[in-house]
């Protein structure tokens, strides 16, 4: 191991728009629209909010608190608070390589339809025929997976933090730009009926599991970035209020995502899934006035979103490799594209263009199972024994007096945090997983 001077965040706001930056993505515009469209509108975005304040918080207060103590990644951060949970943090350095791998694929669409939009070749049929191109699909996830590496390469301060301070102020510019459009639009009253009207008779056993599992995927908690990011804080930092913050503009953009999809798209038009940006709005934007130039600020947005993300993903291997192995940046860059390609690439060809990897098991290409396997299950499991770490190996007291320093009123509410971190958030990821493994082999 090296002992040079570690990163730091040049500013509090800095690490705020950073870890915002990972946890908005296309989590939250591209994904909370749909879950909450197939799990009832209204009724769905109340019980994501509750469960973001009980499930999510906790756990993102806890990745923070592993990364601010330990000052390293979480192969490290595990290894130095003890060396049999080693291997949790080898999980998180896996499961960032895995969803950053498949992530990057959709990733690359976003850059994908804002070049067509610019051109004017945006077509609602035209997605089945880009995902069938093979040249396209590879060489627009190499292109964003390369963005994404330049930027990690350049550092915590000078790439990671600035790219945000940047990019994240412009997403929300755009964001409120685009709502301000949509609610001119004949569909607005529909949609936003059916969106922000709860009809309890939708609630189900699946209704809350899926906001738990929304809730780890869009706050990036699971595998390590918050770990990651919180361990670039100070001691004088406080965590409590980053974690608020970070969670609240989180669950800001992914409500406001759904002020901006639902009164273009009216009342549960189109299907969910990938083709509900990439098909149902795309055949919205035809039909309006200006449409070209909406399409071209909403892709915009969407690659924004998502390239602040990817960057969070990738940080935590490179984190790995440079804390744990010495390596510079670049290096461990390079080295990470290896991996990433290994499994993007195929993913990248798993939706049409290649009929081997796009229909595996069951229907499910390569990139859908990879999405179970990494964004779905290793997320699921990776916050479970994270909590589990924390209350019970670690012990709750020694995590309290991290978060203590830099925020002296926590002592209060330290049983709160062990009581959702040591029984309500295992036993909610529990019926999650159980349920899940049911749903897959039964369903
Ligand atoms: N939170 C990101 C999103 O909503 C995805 C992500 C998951 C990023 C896990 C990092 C870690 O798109």
């Amino acid at each position: 191991m090296t002992n040079k001077a570690r990163a730091h965040w040049g500013s509090k706001l800095g690490f705020v728009l950073a870890a915002a930056g990972s946890a908005i993505g296309l989590g939250n515009i591209w994904r909370f629209p749909f879950v909450t469209q197939q799990n009832g509108g209204g009724i769905f975005v109340l019980i994501y909010i509750l469960f973001v304040a009980i499930i999510g918080f906790p756990v993102m207060l806890g990745e923070l608190t592993i990364g601010r103590h330990t000052q390293k990644n979480p192969v490290g951060a595990y290894k130095s608070l003890a060396k049999g949970w080693v291997w949790l943090g080898y999980l998180c350095v896996a499961g960032g390589i895995g969803i950053l791998s498949y992530y990057g694929v959709v990733a690359g669409w976003t850059v994908g339809y804002l070049v067509k939009s610019m051109t004017g070749d945006l077509d609602p049929q035209g997605f089945g025929k880009f995902l069938a191109n093979a040249p396209l699909q590879i060489g627009y996830l190499v292109l964003f997976i390369g963005i994404t590496g330049a930027v990690v390469a350049a550092g915590v301060q000078k790439g990671i933090e600035r790219m945000s301070e940047v990019l994240l102020p412009l997403l929300f510019v755009l964001m409120i730009g685009l709502i301000i459009r949509a609610f001119t639009l004949p569909n607005a009253m529909e949609g936003l009926k059916f969106y922000l009207m709860p009809d309890f008779s939708k609630i189900s056993a699946s209704t809350f599991l899926a906001a738990t599992g929304q809730a780890f995927f869009s706050l990036s908690l699971g595998m390590g970035a918050m770990i990651t990011y919180g361990s670039y804080l100070d001691k004088k930092d406080n965590l409590v209020t980053s974690a608020i913050a970070v969670v609240s503009a989180d669950t800001l953009i992914a409500i406001l995502a759904g002020l901006l999809i639902f009164p273009v798209i009216g009342h549960g038009l189109g299907k969910g899934g990938p083709s509900l940006v990439f098909v149902t709005m795309i055949e919205q934007f035809s039909q309006m006035q200006g449409g070209q130039i909406v399409a071209i600020l909403f892709f915009l947005l969407l690659a924004i979103a998502a390239l602040t993300s990817t960057v969070s993903l990738m940080e935590v291997g490179v984190a790995y490799l440079v804390d744990e192995h010495g390596l510079s940046r670049p290096k461990a860059v390079g080295i990470l594209m290896v991996p990433l390609l290994a499994l993007g690439i195929p993913a990248a060809l798993s939706l049409g263009a290649v009929d081997s990897l796009s229909n595996i098991v069951g229907g499910k290409g390569f990139l859908d199972i990879m999405d179970f396997v990494f964004g779905n299950l290793g997320l699921t499991i990776g916050a479970l024994f994270m909590c589990i770490f924390l209350v019970y190996r670690w012990g709750i007291w020694k995590a309290a007096k991290e978060v203590l320093s830099g925020s002296p009123g926590f002592g209060k509410y330290v049983w709160v945090w062990k009581l959702l971190l040591g029984y309500v958030v295992p036993a909610f990821i529990v019926s999650l997983l159980v349920y899940n493994l049911y749903q897959t082999f039964a369903g």
